[in-house]
Protein backbone atom coordinates (compact mmCIF):
# COMPACT_ATOMS: atom_id res chain seq x y z
CA UNK A 1 0.00 0.00 0.00
CA UNK A 2 1.27 3.68 -0.92
CA UNK A 3 0.78 6.25 1.05
CA UNK A 4 -1.62 9.35 0.48
CA UNK A 5 -0.12 12.42 -0.37
CA UNK A 6 -2.78 15.09 1.03
CA UNK A 7 -4.02 17.60 -1.45
CA UNK A 8 -4.65 21.31 0.49
CA UNK A 9 -5.99 23.50 -2.01
CA UNK A 10 -5.22 27.40 -1.32
CA UNK A 11 -7.25 28.79 -4.43
CA UNK A 12 -9.55 30.97 -2.18
CA UNK A 13 -6.80 31.89 0.11
CA UNK A 14 -3.27 32.05 -1.41
CA UNK A 15 -4.84 32.01 -4.64
CA UNK A 16 -7.43 34.99 -3.87
CA UNK A 17 -4.44 37.01 -2.27
CA UNK A 18 -3.25 37.66 -6.18
CA UNK A 19 -3.88 41.30 -7.06
CA UNK A 20 -7.50 41.39 -8.57
CA UNK A 21 -8.51 37.84 -7.60
CA UNK A 22 -10.99 38.60 -4.85
CA UNK A 23 -14.19 36.25 -5.08
CA UNK A 24 -17.48 36.42 -4.13
CA UNK A 25 -19.11 34.47 -1.76
CA UNK A 26 -21.11 32.52 -4.25
CA UNK A 27 -18.04 32.55 -6.19
CA UNK A 28 -15.99 30.78 -3.53
CA UNK A 29 -18.78 27.98 -2.97
CA UNK A 30 -18.64 27.30 -6.72
CA UNK A 31 -15.31 26.54 -6.68
CA UNK A 32 -14.98 24.68 -3.90
CA UNK A 33 -18.26 22.71 -4.93
CA UNK A 34 -15.86 21.81 -7.95
CA UNK A 35 -12.96 21.27 -6.04
CA UNK A 36 -14.98 18.79 -3.98
CA UNK A 37 -15.90 17.00 -6.63
CA UNK A 38 -12.68 16.45 -8.10
CA UNK A 39 -11.47 14.95 -4.42
CA UNK A 40 -9.53 17.05 -3.00
CA UNK A 41 -8.36 16.61 0.81
CA UNK A 42 -8.83 20.12 2.29
CA UNK A 43 -9.94 23.01 0.81
CA UNK A 44 -8.38 26.59 2.61
CA UNK A 45 -11.45 28.49 2.44
CA UNK A 46 -10.09 32.15 3.38
CA UNK A 47 -8.88 34.44 6.28
CA UNK A 48 -12.25 35.06 8.07
CA UNK A 49 -11.05 38.37 10.05
CA UNK A 50 -9.51 40.33 7.23
CA UNK A 51 -13.58 41.23 6.49
CA UNK A 52 -17.02 40.37 7.68
CA UNK A 53 -17.26 39.27 3.83
CA UNK A 54 -14.12 37.06 4.27
CA UNK A 55 -15.92 35.25 7.06
CA UNK A 56 -19.45 34.60 5.51
CA UNK A 57 -17.41 32.97 2.24
CA UNK A 58 -15.46 31.25 4.80
CA UNK A 59 -19.06 30.05 6.65
CA UNK A 60 -20.97 29.76 3.45
CA UNK A 61 -18.05 27.55 1.99
CA UNK A 62 -18.02 25.42 5.63
CA UNK A 63 -21.79 24.47 5.44
CA UNK A 64 -21.68 23.93 1.75
CA UNK A 65 -18.50 21.56 1.47
CA UNK A 66 -19.16 18.11 2.85
CA UNK A 67 -16.61 15.79 1.51
CA UNK A 68 -13.31 17.33 2.32
CA UNK A 69 -12.13 19.42 5.24
CA UNK A 70 -12.68 22.77 5.16
CA UNK A 71 -9.63 24.89 6.41
CA UNK A 72 -9.80 28.58 7.73
CA UNK A 73 -6.23 30.36 8.41
CA UNK A 74 -5.56 32.68 11.33
CA UNK A 75 -2.29 34.92 12.22
CA UNK A 76 -1.23 33.55 15.69
CA UNK A 77 -3.59 35.26 17.49
CA UNK A 78 -6.43 34.97 19.48
CA UNK A 79 -8.90 36.71 18.13
CA UNK A 80 -8.00 35.29 14.78
CA UNK A 81 -8.22 31.63 16.04
CA UNK A 82 -11.41 32.57 17.38
CA UNK A 83 -12.77 33.83 14.69
CA UNK A 84 -11.65 31.39 12.33
CA UNK A 85 -13.43 28.52 14.36
CA UNK A 86 -16.95 30.74 14.15
CA UNK A 87 -16.41 30.78 10.52
CA UNK A 88 -15.96 26.88 10.42
CA UNK A 89 -18.77 26.00 12.42
CA UNK A 90 -21.24 23.94 10.42
CA UNK A 91 -18.43 22.25 9.06
CA UNK A 92 -18.59 18.42 8.59
CA UNK A 93 -14.36 18.25 8.87
CA UNK A 94 -12.48 21.17 9.92
CA UNK A 95 -9.08 22.66 10.34
CA UNK A 96 -7.33 25.48 11.75
CA UNK A 97 -4.30 26.86 10.08
CA UNK A 98 -2.33 29.05 11.93
CA UNK A 99 1.06 30.70 11.23
CA UNK A 100 3.80 32.77 12.79
CA UNK A 101 6.95 33.69 10.54
CA UNK A 102 10.27 32.08 11.85
CA UNK A 103 13.05 33.65 10.08
CA UNK A 104 15.44 36.56 11.36
CA UNK A 105 14.42 39.68 8.96
CA UNK A 106 10.64 38.56 9.59
CA UNK A 107 11.02 37.83 13.16
CA UNK A 108 12.52 41.20 13.04
CA UNK A 109 11.67 43.73 10.41
CA UNK A 110 7.82 42.40 10.36
CA UNK A 111 7.50 41.21 14.26
CA UNK A 112 9.86 43.00 16.13
CA UNK A 113 9.90 40.14 18.43
CA UNK A 114 12.35 37.76 19.79
CA UNK A 115 12.49 34.35 18.83
CA UNK A 116 11.21 33.01 22.49
CA UNK A 117 8.20 35.40 21.51
CA UNK A 118 7.83 33.69 18.43
CA UNK A 119 7.81 30.11 19.78
CA UNK A 120 5.38 31.46 22.91
CA UNK A 121 2.46 32.82 20.26
CA UNK A 122 3.18 29.71 18.28
CA UNK A 123 2.24 27.19 21.29
CA UNK A 124 -0.48 29.69 22.60
CA UNK A 125 -1.96 29.62 19.46
CA UNK A 126 -1.60 26.17 18.65
CA UNK A 127 -3.47 25.52 22.19
CA UNK A 128 -6.14 27.68 21.55
CA UNK A 129 -7.16 26.05 18.05
CA UNK A 130 -6.96 22.89 19.67
CA UNK A 131 -9.52 23.78 21.94
CA UNK A 132 -11.64 24.75 18.96
CA UNK A 133 -11.19 21.62 16.80
CA UNK A 134 -8.96 18.26 16.88
CA UNK A 135 -7.29 19.15 13.21
CA UNK A 136 -4.52 21.98 14.13
CA UNK A 137 -2.18 22.81 10.84
CA UNK A 138 1.03 25.30 12.21
CA UNK A 139 3.09 26.94 9.60
CA UNK A 140 6.37 28.77 10.25
CA UNK A 141 5.82 31.10 7.43
CA UNK A 142 9.36 31.98 5.57
CA UNK A 143 10.65 28.56 6.95
CA UNK A 144 13.09 28.09 3.49
CA UNK A 145 14.87 31.25 5.35
CA UNK A 146 14.72 30.49 8.82
CA UNK A 147 17.54 29.50 10.92
CA UNK A 148 17.18 24.97 11.06
CA UNK A 149 17.98 24.59 14.60
CA UNK A 150 15.45 27.46 15.05
CA UNK A 151 13.00 25.64 12.78
CA UNK A 152 13.49 22.35 14.28
CA UNK A 153 12.47 23.29 18.23
CA UNK A 154 9.70 25.81 17.00
CA UNK A 155 7.97 22.52 15.10
CA UNK A 156 8.78 20.24 18.17
CA UNK A 157 7.24 22.82 20.05
CA UNK A 158 4.13 22.95 18.03
CA UNK A 159 3.71 19.20 17.48
CA UNK A 160 3.94 18.58 21.25
CA UNK A 161 1.06 21.62 21.85
CA UNK A 162 -1.20 19.15 19.59
CA UNK A 163 -0.40 20.63 15.83
CA UNK A 164 -1.01 17.46 13.82
CA UNK A 165 0.06 19.18 10.30
CA UNK A 166 3.48 20.91 10.69
CA UNK A 167 3.64 22.92 6.64
CA UNK A 168 7.03 24.23 5.85
CA UNK A 169 6.22 27.40 3.83
CA UNK A 170 8.78 28.81 1.43
CA UNK A 171 7.07 32.36 1.26
CA UNK A 172 9.05 33.80 -0.65
CA UNK A 173 9.99 31.27 -3.43
CA UNK A 174 13.74 31.37 -2.60
CA UNK A 175 14.48 27.59 -2.32
CA UNK A 176 15.94 25.25 -4.98
CA UNK A 177 14.39 21.45 -5.04
CA UNK A 178 17.68 19.47 -4.22
CA UNK A 179 17.84 22.14 -1.24
CA UNK A 180 14.31 21.86 -0.19
CA UNK A 181 14.38 18.23 -0.58
CA UNK A 182 17.16 17.85 1.72
CA UNK A 183 15.35 20.88 4.16
CA UNK A 184 12.42 18.18 4.06
CA UNK A 185 14.32 14.99 4.95
CA UNK A 186 16.45 17.07 7.39
CA UNK A 187 13.79 17.88 9.59
CA UNK A 188 11.82 14.56 9.45
CA UNK A 189 14.93 12.97 10.87
CA UNK A 190 16.06 15.98 13.58
CA UNK A 191 12.56 16.87 15.18
CA UNK A 192 12.18 14.13 17.72
CA UNK A 193 8.27 14.05 17.50
CA UNK A 194 7.90 14.31 13.48
CA UNK A 195 6.51 11.15 13.66
CA UNK A 196 2.79 12.77 15.48
CA UNK A 197 2.65 15.20 12.50
CA UNK A 198 2.20 15.15 8.73
CA UNK A 199 4.65 17.00 7.09
CA UNK A 200 3.33 19.49 4.48
CA UNK A 201 4.83 22.02 2.05
CA UNK A 202 3.92 25.55 0.26
CA UNK A 203 5.94 26.70 -2.14
CA UNK A 204 5.86 30.07 -3.92
CA UNK A 205 6.71 30.28 -7.37
CA UNK A 206 8.87 33.69 -7.53
CA UNK A 207 11.85 31.36 -9.29
CA UNK A 208 9.92 29.11 -11.39
CA UNK A 209 10.53 26.29 -9.02
CA UNK A 210 6.95 26.09 -7.18
CA UNK A 211 6.02 22.78 -8.33
CA UNK A 212 9.90 21.37 -8.60
CA UNK A 213 10.21 22.16 -4.88
CA UNK A 214 6.85 20.51 -3.85
CA UNK A 215 8.05 17.59 -5.66
CA UNK A 216 11.36 17.22 -4.17
CA UNK A 217 9.96 17.60 -0.73
CA UNK A 218 7.37 14.79 -1.60
CA UNK A 219 10.12 12.25 -2.59
CA UNK A 220 12.01 13.10 0.85
CA UNK A 221 8.94 12.57 2.78
CA UNK A 222 6.53 15.09 2.74
CA UNK A 223 2.83 14.00 2.74
CA UNK A 224 1.08 17.03 1.72
CA UNK A 225 1.44 19.49 -0.98
CA UNK A 226 -0.39 22.98 -0.75
CA UNK A 227 -1.09 24.45 -3.95
CA UNK A 228 -3.69 25.87 -6.35
CA UNK A 229 -5.81 25.50 -9.42
CA UNK A 230 -3.17 27.30 -12.59
CA UNK A 231 -0.93 28.14 -9.45
CA UNK A 232 -2.87 31.34 -9.19
CA UNK A 233 -1.45 32.70 -5.58
CA UNK A 234 0.41 35.91 -4.60
CA UNK A 235 2.85 37.44 -6.79
CA UNK A 236 4.35 35.00 -8.99
CA UNK A 237 1.54 32.40 -7.66
CA UNK A 238 1.61 29.14 -5.89
CA UNK A 239 2.43 25.36 -6.67
CA UNK A 240 0.00 24.08 -9.41
CA UNK A 241 -2.43 21.82 -7.98
CA UNK A 242 -2.93 20.13 -11.59
CA UNK A 243 0.95 19.56 -11.96
CA UNK A 244 1.92 17.96 -8.57
CA UNK A 245 -1.30 15.68 -9.13
CA UNK A 246 -0.11 14.12 -12.59
CA UNK A 247 3.43 14.39 -11.70
CA UNK A 248 2.91 12.20 -8.85
CA UNK A 249 0.00 9.92 -11.10
CA UNK A 250 2.23 9.85 -13.76
CA UNK A 251 5.62 8.87 -12.71
CA UNK A 252 4.27 6.33 -9.94
CA UNK A 253 7.34 4.68 -10.58
CA UNK A 254 9.19 7.56 -8.64
CA UNK A 255 7.04 8.05 -5.74
CA UNK A 256 5.90 6.38 -2.86
CA UNK A 257 2.62 7.99 -2.48
CA UNK A 258 -0.51 8.23 -4.33
CA UNK A 259 -3.17 10.88 -4.90
CA UNK A 260 -7.09 10.97 -4.31
CA UNK A 261 -7.59 13.42 -6.94
CA UNK A 262 -10.56 12.68 -9.92
CA UNK A 263 -8.10 14.36 -12.47
CA UNK A 264 -11.08 13.99 -15.49
CA UNK A 265 -12.01 17.45 -12.97
CA UNK A 266 -8.85 19.22 -13.79
CA UNK A 267 -9.71 21.02 -16.62
CA UNK A 268 -13.31 22.17 -15.53
CA UNK A 269 -11.60 23.11 -12.31
CA UNK A 270 -8.99 25.17 -14.15
CA UNK A 271 -11.75 26.85 -16.78
CA UNK A 272 -14.18 27.64 -13.38
CA UNK A 273 -11.18 29.55 -11.79
CA UNK A 274 -10.03 31.36 -14.54
CA UNK A 275 -13.17 32.30 -15.57
CA UNK A 276 -14.22 33.61 -12.20
CA UNK A 277 -10.91 35.56 -11.43
CA UNK A 278 -10.29 36.46 -14.75
CA UNK A 279 -6.63 34.87 -14.87
CA UNK A 280 -6.39 33.64 -18.42
CA UNK A 281 -4.43 30.45 -18.61
CA UNK A 282 -1.41 30.87 -21.14
CA UNK A 283 -1.75 28.27 -23.95
CA UNK A 284 1.46 26.24 -23.20
CA UNK A 285 1.04 26.12 -19.28
CA UNK A 286 1.27 22.16 -18.60
CA UNK A 287 -2.04 20.38 -18.44
CA UNK A 288 -4.62 22.32 -18.98
CA UNK A 289 -2.86 24.95 -21.75
CA UNK A 290 -4.89 25.38 -24.68
CA UNK A 291 -1.73 23.36 -26.57
CA UNK A 292 -0.97 21.05 -24.00
CA UNK A 293 -2.24 17.97 -26.07
CA UNK A 294 -2.36 19.82 -29.23
CA UNK A 295 -0.04 18.11 -31.58
CA UNK A 296 0.50 20.57 -34.16
CA UNK A 297 3.74 19.77 -36.32
CA UNK A 298 3.23 16.42 -38.73
CA UNK A 299 5.60 14.89 -37.53
CA UNK A 300 4.72 14.96 -33.93
CA UNK A 301 0.98 13.81 -35.14
CA UNK A 302 2.69 11.28 -37.49
CA UNK A 303 3.85 9.91 -34.48
CA UNK A 304 1.14 10.37 -32.37
CA UNK A 305 -1.06 8.33 -34.86
CA UNK A 306 1.25 5.18 -35.05
CA UNK A 307 1.19 4.98 -31.39
CA UNK A 308 0.32 7.17 -29.03
CA UNK A 309 3.19 6.94 -26.83
CA UNK A 310 5.58 8.00 -29.15
CA UNK A 311 4.77 12.06 -28.03
CA UNK A 312 2.09 11.75 -25.31
CA UNK A 313 3.29 11.18 -21.47
CA UNK A 314 -0.58 11.28 -20.61
CA UNK A 315 -4.05 11.11 -22.31
CA UNK A 316 -5.83 13.99 -23.04
CA UNK A 317 -8.64 12.52 -21.70
CA UNK A 318 -7.41 11.69 -18.00
CA UNK A 319 -7.71 15.40 -17.28
CA UNK A 320 -11.10 16.46 -18.53
CA UNK A 321 -9.84 17.47 -22.34
CA UNK A 322 -12.49 16.07 -24.79
CA UNK A 323 -14.93 14.54 -21.92
CA UNK A 324 -18.06 14.44 -22.55
CA UNK A 325 -18.76 18.16 -23.76
CA UNK A 326 -22.09 18.14 -24.71
CA UNK A 327 -23.56 20.59 -26.82
CA UNK A 328 -26.87 23.01 -26.15
CA UNK A 329 -28.71 24.94 -28.79
CA UNK A 330 -31.38 26.83 -29.52
CA UNK A 331 -33.95 23.84 -29.14
CA UNK A 332 -32.62 22.87 -26.06
CA UNK A 333 -35.40 23.04 -23.21
CA UNK A 334 -35.56 23.91 -19.79
CA UNK A 335 -34.93 20.55 -18.52
CA UNK A 336 -31.58 19.89 -20.71
CA UNK A 337 -30.55 23.20 -19.55
CA UNK A 338 -30.74 22.77 -15.56
CA UNK A 339 -29.33 19.06 -15.84
CA UNK A 340 -26.29 20.46 -17.64
CA UNK A 341 -25.49 22.76 -15.28
CA UNK A 342 -26.19 20.44 -12.50
CA UNK A 343 -23.44 17.94 -14.30
CA UNK A 344 -20.86 20.85 -14.41
CA UNK A 345 -21.51 21.37 -10.56
CA UNK A 346 -23.77 24.12 -10.88
CA UNK A 347 -26.86 24.73 -8.81
CA UNK A 348 -29.04 27.52 -8.44
CA UNK A 349 -30.61 28.38 -4.77
CA UNK A 350 -33.20 30.74 -5.66
CA UNK A 351 -35.43 29.99 -8.84
CA UNK A 352 -35.41 33.54 -10.09
CA UNK A 353 -31.38 32.64 -10.96
CA UNK A 354 -32.25 29.76 -12.65
CA UNK A 355 -35.10 31.42 -15.00
CA UNK A 356 -32.81 34.37 -15.51
CA UNK A 357 -29.47 32.32 -16.97
CA UNK A 358 -32.01 30.39 -18.77
CA UNK A 359 -33.21 34.15 -20.40
CA UNK A 360 -29.86 34.60 -20.85
CA UNK A 361 -29.14 31.12 -22.43
CA UNK A 362 -32.19 31.63 -24.78
CA UNK A 363 -30.64 34.90 -26.01
CA UNK A 364 -26.83 33.35 -26.64
CA UNK A 365 -28.67 30.54 -28.22
CA UNK A 366 -30.09 32.82 -31.19
CA UNK A 367 -26.50 34.02 -31.46
CA UNK A 368 -24.18 31.13 -31.56
CA UNK A 369 -25.61 27.70 -32.76
CA UNK A 370 -23.57 25.43 -30.02
CA UNK A 371 -23.39 26.99 -26.38
CA UNK A 372 -20.35 24.32 -24.53
CA UNK A 373 -19.96 23.86 -20.99
CA UNK A 374 -17.61 27.35 -20.93
CA UNK A 375 -20.58 28.74 -22.73
CA UNK A 376 -22.37 28.05 -19.81
CA UNK A 377 -19.79 28.85 -16.99
CA UNK A 378 -19.61 32.26 -18.44
CA UNK A 379 -23.29 32.88 -18.22
CA UNK A 380 -23.73 31.53 -14.82
CA UNK A 381 -21.04 34.18 -13.22
CA UNK A 382 -23.00 36.90 -15.41
CA UNK A 383 -26.06 35.96 -13.84
CA UNK A 384 -24.44 35.84 -10.26
CA UNK A 385 -22.77 39.28 -11.12
CA UNK A 386 -26.18 40.47 -12.17
CA UNK A 387 -28.37 39.34 -9.30
CA UNK A 388 -26.13 41.32 -6.88
CA UNK A 389 -26.84 44.54 -6.20
CA UNK A 390 -24.55 46.94 -8.12
CA UNK A 391 -24.45 50.51 -8.51
CA UNK A 392 -23.62 50.68 -12.08
CA UNK A 393 -25.54 48.85 -14.70
CA UNK A 394 -25.24 48.50 -18.51
CA UNK A 395 -28.52 49.36 -20.23
CA UNK A 396 -27.15 50.04 -23.89
CA UNK A 397 -24.44 50.54 -26.08
CA UNK A 398 -23.75 52.06 -29.78
CA UNK A 399 -20.42 51.72 -31.21
CA UNK A 400 -19.38 53.64 -34.40
CA UNK A 401 -16.28 52.36 -36.23
CA UNK A 402 -14.86 53.24 -39.91
CA UNK A 403 -12.05 53.31 -41.81
CA UNK A 404 -10.35 56.35 -41.70
CA UNK A 405 -13.25 57.90 -38.74
CA UNK A 406 -12.53 58.29 -35.13
CA UNK A 407 -14.70 55.61 -33.36
CA UNK A 408 -17.29 56.86 -31.28
CA UNK A 409 -19.39 55.05 -28.95
CA UNK A 410 -22.76 56.09 -27.29
CA UNK A 411 -23.58 54.29 -23.92
CA UNK A 412 -26.58 54.30 -21.64
CA UNK A 413 -25.99 53.55 -17.55
CA UNK A 414 -27.95 53.03 -15.08
CA UNK A 415 -26.43 54.61 -12.05
CA UNK A 416 -27.38 55.09 -8.59
CA UNK A 417 -30.92 54.23 -9.90
CA UNK A 418 -31.12 56.92 -12.85
CA UNK A 419 -30.38 56.46 -16.19
CA UNK A 420 -27.71 58.47 -18.02
CA UNK A 421 -25.98 58.56 -21.30
CA UNK A 422 -22.45 59.53 -22.70
CA UNK A 423 -21.05 60.10 -26.43
CA UNK A 424 -17.07 59.78 -26.09
CA UNK A 425 -14.63 59.10 -28.78
CA UNK A 426 -11.58 57.39 -28.84
CA UNK A 427 -8.50 55.45 -30.43
CA UNK A 428 -10.55 52.54 -30.99
CA UNK A 429 -14.25 51.22 -30.02
CA UNK A 430 -13.47 49.53 -26.86
CA UNK A 431 -11.17 52.98 -25.88
CA UNK A 432 -14.58 55.60 -26.44
CA UNK A 433 -16.77 52.78 -24.92
CA UNK A 434 -14.80 53.02 -21.59
CA UNK A 435 -14.35 56.68 -21.87
CA UNK A 436 -18.07 57.22 -22.53
CA UNK A 437 -18.42 55.14 -19.33
CA UNK A 438 -15.54 56.93 -17.34
CA UNK A 439 -17.98 60.42 -18.86
CA UNK A 440 -20.59 59.37 -16.60
CA UNK A 441 -19.16 57.64 -13.36
CA UNK A 442 -15.57 59.60 -12.59
CA UNK A 443 -14.18 57.04 -10.83
CA UNK A 444 -10.83 57.88 -11.27
CA UNK A 445 -9.61 54.55 -11.79
CA UNK A 446 -5.94 53.71 -13.61
CA UNK A 447 -6.83 50.68 -16.28
CA UNK A 448 -4.34 47.93 -15.47
CA UNK A 449 -4.89 45.21 -17.75
CA UNK A 450 -7.38 44.95 -20.75
CA UNK A 451 -7.33 40.87 -22.59
CA UNK A 452 -9.73 39.57 -24.63
CA UNK A 453 -9.75 35.49 -24.91
CA UNK A 454 -12.04 33.56 -26.86
CA UNK A 455 -14.24 30.74 -24.41
CA UNK A 456 -14.24 28.10 -27.59
CA UNK A 457 -13.38 28.36 -30.60
CA UNK A 458 -14.99 29.30 -33.89
CA UNK A 459 -15.76 33.22 -34.97
CA UNK A 460 -18.77 32.89 -33.43
CA UNK A 461 -16.89 32.50 -29.78
CA UNK A 462 -18.24 34.65 -27.38
CA UNK A 463 -14.99 36.68 -26.11
CA UNK A 464 -14.14 36.90 -22.67
CA UNK A 465 -13.02 40.12 -21.75
CA UNK A 466 -10.62 41.23 -18.23
CA UNK A 467 -10.22 44.81 -17.14
CA UNK A 468 -8.24 45.20 -13.98
CA UNK A 469 -9.00 48.51 -12.62
CA UNK A 470 -6.52 50.19 -9.75
CA UNK A 471 -7.98 53.14 -7.23
CA UNK A 472 -5.56 54.14 -3.90
CA UNK A 473 -3.95 50.82 -4.29
CA UNK A 474 -6.64 48.69 -4.25
CA UNK A 475 -6.76 46.44 -7.64
CA UNK A 476 -9.57 44.46 -9.00
CA UNK A 477 -10.57 42.38 -12.23
CA UNK A 478 -14.05 42.50 -13.67
CA UNK A 479 -15.21 40.12 -16.43
CA UNK A 480 -17.30 40.42 -19.45
CA UNK A 481 -18.67 37.77 -21.53
CA UNK A 482 -20.37 38.33 -25.02
CA UNK A 483 -20.48 37.03 -28.81
CA UNK A 484 -19.95 40.88 -29.44
CA UNK A 485 -16.69 41.58 -27.94
CA UNK A 486 -17.02 45.21 -27.79
CA UNK A 487 -19.98 44.76 -25.63
CA UNK A 488 -18.04 41.89 -23.53
CA UNK A 489 -15.45 45.00 -22.93
CA UNK A 490 -18.08 47.32 -21.44
CA UNK A 491 -19.32 44.71 -19.29
CA UNK A 492 -16.09 43.54 -17.76
CA UNK A 493 -15.08 47.56 -17.35
CA UNK A 494 -18.90 47.62 -15.29
CA UNK A 495 -18.09 44.24 -13.58
CA UNK A 496 -14.89 46.12 -11.86
CA UNK A 497 -15.97 49.25 -11.44
CA UNK A 498 -18.82 47.81 -9.18
CA UNK A 499 -16.61 46.04 -7.00
CA UNK A 500 -14.44 49.27 -7.11
CA UNK A 501 -17.51 50.88 -5.72
CA UNK A 502 -18.45 48.15 -3.16
CA UNK A 503 -15.14 47.08 -1.93
CA UNK A 504 -14.90 46.90 1.86
CA UNK A 505 -11.62 46.71 3.60
CA UNK A 506 -10.02 43.69 4.33
CA UNK A 507 -6.60 42.65 5.96
CA UNK A 508 -3.94 40.69 4.31
CA UNK A 509 -2.94 38.07 6.88
CA UNK A 510 0.66 38.53 6.05
CA UNK A 511 1.69 42.14 5.29
CA UNK A 512 -0.97 42.84 8.14
CA UNK A 513 0.43 43.43 11.71
CA UNK A 514 1.28 40.27 13.84
CA UNK A 515 0.27 41.87 16.74
O1 LIG B 1 3.38 31.72 1.81
C1 LIG B 1 3.15 31.56 3.01
O2 LIG B 1 4.04 31.51 3.85
C2 LIG B 1 1.75 31.45 3.43
C3 LIG B 1 1.51 31.07 4.84
C4 LIG B 1 0.37 31.81 5.43
C5 LIG B 1 1.36 29.57 4.94
O3 LIG B 1 0.86 31.60 2.62
ZN1 LIG C 1 1.63 31.46 0.55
Amino acid sequence: MKDKLIIFDTTLRDGEQSPGASMTKDEKIRIAKALERMRVDVIEAGFPVASPGDFEAVHAVAAAVKESTVCALARALERDIDTAARALKGARSARIHTFIATSPIHMQSKLKMSPEQVIEHAVKAVKRARSHVEDVEFSPEDAGRSDFEFLCRVLETVIEAGARTVNIPDTVGYSLPGQFGTLIKDLIERVPNSDKAVFSVHCHNDLGMAVGNSLSAVLNGARQVECTINGLGERAGNAALEEIAMAVRTRRDQFSCEVGIDTTQILHCSRLVSSITGFPVQPNKAIVGANAFAHESGIHQDGVLKSRETYEIMRAEDVGWHANRMVLGKHSGRNAFRTRLREIGVEFTREEDLNEAFMRFKELADKKHEIYDEDLQALVTETHVSSGVEAVKLVSLKVCSETGETPKARITLQWNGNEQQRIAEGSGPVDAAFKAIEGIIESGCNLQLFSVNNITTGSDAQGEVTVRLERAGRIVNGQGADTDIIIASAKAYINALNKVLSAPERHHPQTSNQV
